[in-house]
């Protein structure tokens, strides 16, 4: 999290920065912060805010900073609390020094301790105020060799301090003594440089960039560059000069307008029929023989084949995603399949297996967790002789140009556009249609299901963009009129089971993600070991109850919840059973496996109206981001 931008060039650079920041709030917006290198005074002049960005916005609109050299900071506090002394950028106690980061500096601690020894004083709580310290001795110690002040030393100076840094890190800095350069650096955090006309502009993420040029160069993993007006030089990690072309930037700068929606979550709740639109033009062709639908995934069958299990790595809900997408490639694909959260994974990974594919979820591809977990697999596999231990990945992506898009060829691109609202909505629904392509895929490929089930299949799924409009149109009213009821409540329950379970933890997660109520999703079979405590009147249960394997069973599980009292809620089809429900939010009866393409959609709007009716912003939830690229 946090988000990073610098620039260097011709232009001034603080209405760069500003917007440049404007593109990554998403990252996190608990304060932010700018660096501008005054280009009279060559001092630095810095302005810092807390909370959102237009704060740091008010601040700095009447002032007019004259400097081409500036570094600027949106940030999601991980050390100290969210207060102006902990914004960045940092300075050390010369002033000459400032410096923005993304990561986390794990050995902060110790090196904080030998640096006070020595008198350093710190102004803030933060692992990453010790960066401009120890850039300042370096250059101090570099001052006595006589060297020129000049990017050069500064490049130096940055490289013997990162050496000493333990964690992950995106680094701008910027140095009153070279006055026109920037040093910037990473390690496992995300940095692009962008060439742009008359200017150099770094930033954690292409959004920030895509106004000013489509002309990129992303910095490769432990690489270091100075870049004045005049160039940009990169190094790696053994100090060996990189020469690489620039990579033109795919994703145009999109402007996305909320439209009439007061808020843009409930937009992309909207979106979802089109969204489900583009995937099916974009994955399903029709063979023009036999003019059967299939799905259009890049990797010849041949990969299909030689894959014998399936382990996902992903995070939040892309978990959620994956966990439906497992269900999937097991029960209807019949490949044995594990999803496990990405910071586990990456701790405790299990054996290797052979003929293992290893898929990758993140919409945002740049969740530290994830990454590193792919890294990790590819890593212990690569170092196997057997090709049968050899990685094999698919990341599933809605920006391919990401950390986990330059991991692999093989990506599902979910095509589902530019998602704002921190809460994922439509990410989850193109992600869930992923694994539906994938499943299809296998069960062809492997034989596990006839050609008259996976053609149902295909065919519910090209019924959606229309079902999925009319539950919006059915429960957009009825989901406002249920919120003013229940925004109250301090405790929900969702209940699913099979293919609809982790669209429960999905439902209990938006909930408790913008609404701030505490909501907890299980297996409805589940229930009577522990939540079953917590019901009484005041504590409404959600029911996903599709008639298929697991109807009866799930009914049952909610009588056992009304016999305590509880408020039933059925996400269901108007038939026999329901009528068990204090309130239906009913959905057309479906196929049991498509239902979680369409249960998710009114509890992402009973969600929504909950916490737009508690006055709360719905779009940037509290102590949430949208791109998680710390540990
Ligand atoms: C954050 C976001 C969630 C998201 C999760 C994983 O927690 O707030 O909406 O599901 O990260 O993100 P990813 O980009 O990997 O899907």
């Amino acid at each position: 999290m946090c988000g990073i931008v610098a620039v260097t060039g011709y232009k001034r650079a603080m209405p760069l920065l500003i917007n440049g920041l404007k593109k990554l709030e998403y990252r996190g917006y608990d304060s932010a912060g700018i660096a501008v290198i005054n280009s009279e005074t060559k001092k630095i002049i810095c302005n810092k805010a807390e909370g959102k960005l237009k704060n740091l916005i008010n601040n700095v609109s009447n002032i007019d900073i004259k400097g081409t050299v500036g570094i600027g900071h949106t940030r999601w506090a991980t050390h100290g609390k969210p207060e102006v002394k902990n914004a960045h950028p940092h300075i050390d106690n010369s002033g000459k020094v400032a410096v923005v980061q993304n990561g986390i500096i794990e050995n902060y601690q110790e090196l904080k301790i030998k640096l006070e020894k020595e008198g350093i004083i710190f102004n803030s709580d933060t692992d990453t105020e010790v960066i401009p310290h120890l850039i300042q001795k370096e250059l101090h110690a570099l001052s006595q060799l006589e060297l020129e002040s000049n990017g050069s030393t500064l490049l130096v100076a940055v490289r013997n301090v990162i050496s000493d840094l333990e964690g992950s890190y995106a680094l701008a800095i910027l140095w009153t003594g070279a006055p026109d350069s920037l040093v910037v650096a990473r390690r496992q955090a995300p940095l692009i440089i962008g060439i742009g006309e008359g200017e150099f502009i770094c930033a954690s993420d292409t959004p920030a960039i895509a106004n000013l040029t489509k002309i990129i160069l992303p910095l490769e993993d432990e690489e270091i560059a100075l870049l004045n007006p005049l160039g940009i030089e990169i190094y790696n990690s053994n100090n060996e000069r990189q020469f690489r072309n620039p990579i033109s930037l795919q994703t145009s700068e999109q402007v996305i307008d909320k439209m009439s929606f007061r808020h843009y979550m409930l937009k992309e709740i909207y979106d979802q029929p089109e969204t489900a639109k583009n995937w099916l033009d974009k994955f399903l062709i029709k063979d023009s023989d036999t003019g059967q639908l299939n799905i259009n995934y890049n990797f010849d069958t041949k990969f299909f084949e030689s894959i014998e299990r399936i382990e996902i790595v992903a995070c939040g809900t892309s978990k959620h995603a994956a966990m439906v997408g497992s269900f999937l490639l097991e029960q209807f694909a019949g490949i044995p399949t594990n999803v496990f959260y990405a910071s586990e994974f990456r701790y405790s990974p299990p054996p290797l297996l052979p003929n293992t594919l290893t898929i990758g979820v993140t919409q945002s591809g740049e969740t530290a967790d994830t990454i590193a977990a792919i890294n990790m697999e590819i890593q212990r596999r690569s170092s196997m002789s057997d090709e049968k231990y050899k990685p094999n990945l698919i990341a599933i992506t809605n920006r391919v140009e990401s950390s986990i898009g330059r991991k692999t060829s093989n990506i599902i691109d979910i095509c589902a556009g530019i998602e704002i609202g921190v809460a994922a909505t439509k990410t989850f629904f193109a992600q869930l249609l992923s694994f539906y392509g994938l499943a299809i895929k296998f069960a062809q490929v492997k034989g596990s299901q006839s050609e008259k089930n996976i053609n149902q299949l295909i065919s519910e799924l090209t019924n959606l963009p229309l079902l999925v409009e009319q539950l919006l149109e059915k429960h957009n009213h009825s989901a406002e009129k249920l919120a003013h009821d229940f925004f109250n409540v301090k405790d929900v329950i969702f209940l699913g089971r099979g293919i609809n379970y982790p669209i429960a933890l999905e439902g209990a997660l938006k909930l408790k993600e913008i609404s701030y109520i505490h909501a907890a999703g299980y297996p409805a079979g589940e229930m009577k070991h522990g939540p079953i405590a917590l019901l009484d009147k005041k504590v409404p249960v959600i029911s996903i109850a599709i008639p298929g394997e697991v109807f009866d069973k799930v009914i049952s599980n909610a009588q056992e919840a009304k016999a305590r009292d509880a408020f039933l809620i059925g996400v269901a089809p108007e038939c026999n059973g329901t009528e068990i429900f204090d309130h239906l939010m009913p959905i057309p009866s479906i196929n049991e496996w498509i239902s979680p393409l369409l249960a998710i959609v009114p509890l992402q709007l009973l969600s929504y109206h909950i916490a737009a009716h508690r006055g709360l912003d719905v779009d940037q939830p509290r102590n949430l981001a949208k791109s998680v690229t710390v540990e």
